[in-house]
């Protein structure tokens, strides 16, 4: 499934995503994951640098779901698809690497690329919108600052 200019760029600026993944014996799992990238026009790619039990899922079992958020804006997107774990001595590795190496930078080593071909995208809102659906994005954003105690760096 295509993934449209909106998606593509919340992603790429997310800081973080979470992948969820079924064992074999139908046990779930989730793991954080920051080094991750749209990868051609359809799919994403993400790194296994220390992320064996998410690795030995999708090899059991390839269905995935990995979900991103801005946290200040408060939305993101949830894609669920198929993945595939491309191990280093696969002939397209460094292909599906390359997104994902100026993320990693030297001194983390990408063991697997895990490979999402996604199948479904849907909405992520925090329930502020709907429950506050007149707020600016502005508002929402000062609100976010004062939940987590943060200020954004003036420019
Ligand atoms: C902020 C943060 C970012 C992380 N980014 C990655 C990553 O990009 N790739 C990775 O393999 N592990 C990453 N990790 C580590 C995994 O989430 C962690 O090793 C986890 O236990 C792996 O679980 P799993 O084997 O169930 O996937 C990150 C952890 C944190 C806290």
């Amino acid at each position: 499934m295509r993934l449209n200019e909106t998606v593509r760029s919340e992603m790429e600026k997310a800081v973080l995503c979470w992948l969820a993944t079924v064992g074999g014996d139908g046990d779930p799992n989730v793991s954080p994951k920051e080094i991750f990238a749209p990868f051609a026009e359809d799919d994403l790619v993400i790194a296994d640098i220390a992320s064996p039990i998410s690795v030995r899922n999708i090899r059991l079992n390839p269905k995935v779901c990995v979900s991103f958020i801005d946290v200040f804006r408060q939305c993101g997107f949830k894609l669920a698809g198929e993945a595939s774990v491309i191990g280093r001595d696969g002939e397209d590795f460094a292909d599906f690497a390359a997104p994902l190496r100026s993320k990693a930078g030297t001194a983390f080593e990408i063991r697997h690329v895990i490979h999402v071909r996604v199948e479904r995208v849907s909405r992520i809102w925090a329930p502020s919108y709907a429950v506050f659906p007149n707020r600016s994005e502005q508002e929402r954003l000062e609100e976010a600052y004062r939940t987590y105690g943060v200020q954004p760096r003036s420019a």
